[in-house]
């Protein structure tokens, strides 16, 4: 609980912090990478590059000073989970904890200038700590369940036993623990960071993955999307490396599987919908209950540009012979690339109507895509009066949806 001193001032001072929110933040992270160069090595220097995570971090002080002020419009626990989730995925230590709250707190002082009072510091320190300390506790508990056996000791090699190419674009790696280990369980819709050391000497990026194949099986699967450069923007670092670098027999450094969002429901009727490469935590949903479940009732809705560059859909077909009651409607912008043997499925074209999408009563949704294609479709499924406790959804990028 934050102090009454401190929260009344934390109150008056809040509409400032959260108008600066992205400047303070912005400032913060020059601060600190100019201290700490080594740090660049942990933070995506994408997300640095297109400013989504400056604006995931502001978000999330302000939303927690607003909880902590009684304020709060935005439920508080799932935050929490995906940040300390994301941290455990990097490995990231309590030691640094002290570090980040520094510049943070400088970086306050810095951007809002004489309105930093040694009371207005002291309370905003005592909303960090409090901040820190509930996702230090979260991701301790978290390495333990991983049984990572030191704070942050996450990495640990895995040898690529073989490399599909699903489309133009998309190839998956299969992966086994390099010493020989049986590979950890996880629950599909669970991610995995992967650390490479990019060429010229460009330092490490970390990433991370869904695990795109059945849990229990003897390796995991990871589905990479390239993602390539359009006007300004550069190639992504991570996919192009892995697309261009790394075949059978290269090790890969990974963490355990982390993340807070089950692709799985609760056991009754599930709705999974996704668009592009965001098919990676259906896939292994459904190769899971295909294994555990196959009687469940499962709608599986995917959108895509063209169907070839549709990954992995030549495994639909088998799937559905495993899985009876799963049912297939497809979205195609351009539908007129080929039709796939043997697969059952409604095929449209054009983008996806959230509107036709088979809603059966109680169902839980999965969703995953780019954030417009989730803010589109969730929204139409609220509307239609799914409860928004039904709806998961996995962003594949720093931050939450909004309503
Ligand atoms: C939980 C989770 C699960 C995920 N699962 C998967 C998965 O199963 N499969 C998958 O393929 N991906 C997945 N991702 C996405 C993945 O982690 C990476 O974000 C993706 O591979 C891109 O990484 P990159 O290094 O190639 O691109 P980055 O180098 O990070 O670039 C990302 C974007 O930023 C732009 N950018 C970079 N620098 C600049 C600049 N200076 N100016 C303007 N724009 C710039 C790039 O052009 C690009 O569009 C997942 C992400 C998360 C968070
Ligand atoms: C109270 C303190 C902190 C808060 C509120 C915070 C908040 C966040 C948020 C909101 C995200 C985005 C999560 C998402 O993917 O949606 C994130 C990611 C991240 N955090 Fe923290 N964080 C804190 C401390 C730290 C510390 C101590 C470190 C270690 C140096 C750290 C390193 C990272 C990294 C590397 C990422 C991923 C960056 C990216 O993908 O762009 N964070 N954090």
């Amino acid at each position: 609980m934050l102090s009454e001193s401190s929260a009344a001032v934390v109150t008056a001072t809040l509409p400032a912090v959260q108008a600066h929110g992205e400047a303070i933040t912005g400032r913060f992270y020059q601060r600190m990478f100019d201290a700490h160069p080594e740090l660049l090595d942990v933070f995506n220097r994408g997300n640095q590059a297109t400013g989504q995570q400056k604006a995931a971090l502001a978000a999330a002080v302000v939303a927690y000073a607003e909880h902590l002020t009684g304020d709060g419009r935005v439920p508080w626990g799932p935050i929490l989970d995906r940040i300390a989730h994301k941290h455990a995925s990097l490995g990231i230590t309590a030691t640094q904890y002290t570090i980040v709250g520094r510049h943070l707190l400088a970086a306050v002082g810095e951007v809002l200038g004489d309105a930093v009072t040694a009371e207005v510091a002291a309370a905003w320190d005592e909303v960090y700590w409090l901040l820190a300390c509930e996702l230090i506790a979260r991701e301790a508990r978290l390495y333990t369940l991983a049984g990572v056996a030191e704070d942050g000791a996450v990495w640990r090699d895995w040898r690529v036993v073989a490399r599909t190419r699903e489309t133009a674009d998309v190839v998956s790696f299969t992966l086994v623990p390099a010493d020989g280990a049986p590979a950890p369980a996880f629950t599909p819709g669970q991610y995995v960071s992967v650390a490479v050391d990019l060429d010229g000497g460009r330092g490490q990026q970390i990433r991370q993955y869904s695990l795109s194949g059945r849990p229990g099986a003897p390796d995991w699967r990871i589905t990479v999307k390239r993602v390539r450069g359009a006007g300004d923007a550069p190639d992504g670092m991570v996919s192009t490396y892995l697309h261009e670098r790394v075949a059978a027999g290269d090790t890969l450094r990974l963490s355990p599987p982390f993340g807070e969002v089950s692709a799985l429901g609760d056991g009754g009727p599930l709705l999974l919908v996704s668009a592009g490469i965001g098919l990676t935590p259906a896939l292994s949903a459904l190769e899971h209950l295909a294994a555990t479940e196959p009687e469940r009732e499962v709608v599986l809705v995917h959108a895509d540009r063209t169907p070839s560059a549709h990954a992995r859909r030549e495994e639909l077909p088998r799937l559905q012979e495993r899985l009876p009651n799963l049912s297939v409607r497809l979205w195609y912008e351009d539908a007129t690339d080929g039709e796939l043997a043997g697969l059952k499925a409604e095929v449209a074209e054009g983008l996806v109507d959230p509107a036709r999408i088979p809603l059966s009563p109680g169902a839980r949704v999965h969703l995953c895509g780019p954030v417009p294609f989730m803010s589109l479709v969730r929204g139409g499924l609220l509307r239609r009066g799914v409860p928004p406790e039904r709806i998961a959804y996995e962003v594949f990028g720093p931050g939450m949806l909004r309503d």
